[in-house]
């Protein structure tokens, strides 16, 4: 079964250029038959993207699964932040890398199963996650950020009410604090940040 996330080089290619606004900023990227939400910018993404503190980041950013480049791409045109952006779907990273192109936007896109080619550390991590790989993947990127953030660090993520958002808060919560930002239509965009580890120095 072909999902937006595997590599199947048989699929015929069909590239398409959509425009987008988000927050009254327009941007055009590029779709393609086996990407996630080839059609038009995902409901969830937008809220992703609109509820980041996009005034005050600085630093270095990472978009973990960043697809054909929406959240990656936003960023790195709104803020003065360095933008890695990362996927498992070649398909994705080479639309993206077109995106980034077109928008005149210097960024780094390469390959990578969630963190398996990425140096820590980040001050933001940002995504959307492949609920469609199932709930192990999904863990590996939201449990396995805290490893790739600096102490301050903020992960930043949209999860559906009917995708588990509820018990995979509960379990963030043995490692994070996290907070929900927003709500909207069964989307939740939840912000987390490291707990501070206890020393004992007895
Ligand atoms: C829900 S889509 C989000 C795409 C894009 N960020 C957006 O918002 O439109 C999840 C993305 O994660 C990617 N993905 C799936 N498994 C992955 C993995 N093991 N490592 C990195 N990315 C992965 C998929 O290829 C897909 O592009």
């Amino acid at each position: 079964m072909n999902h937006y996330f595997t590599n199947n080089k048989n699929l015929k290619s069909d590239i398409n250029k959509i425009s987008v606004i988000v927050l009254g900023k327009s941007y055009s990227l590029f779709t393609d038959n086996g990407v996630f939400s080839k059609k038009a910018l995902d409901f969830g993404t937008r809220l992703l993207i609109e509820s980041l503190p996009l005034p005050e980041m600085s630093g270095k950013v990472l978009d973990v699964g960043c697809g054909y480049g929406p959240i990656g791409l936003f960023v790195k045109s709104e803020t003065d932040c360095e933008v890695d952006m990362v996927d498992i779907n070649l398909r994705a990273l080479h639309l993206a890398k077109i995106g980034a192109r077109h928008n005149h936007l210097s960024v780094n896109i390469y390959e990578s199963d969630a963190y398996s080619n990425v140096k820590p550390s980040y001050d933001y991590i940002i995504t959307n996650p492949p609920i469609r790989a199932g709930k192990e993947k999904v863990y590996e990127i939201l449990m396995g950020a805290s490893d790739f953030l600096t102490s301050k660090g903020q992960l930043w993520f949209v999860m559906r009410k009917n995708q588990g958002v509820k018990s995979t808060l509960v379990d963030m919560g043995k490692c994070y604090n996290v907070s929900i930002k927003k709500k909207d239509k069964g989307f939740y965009v939840v912000c987390a940040t490291k707990k501070e580890k206890i020393v004992d120095n007895d």
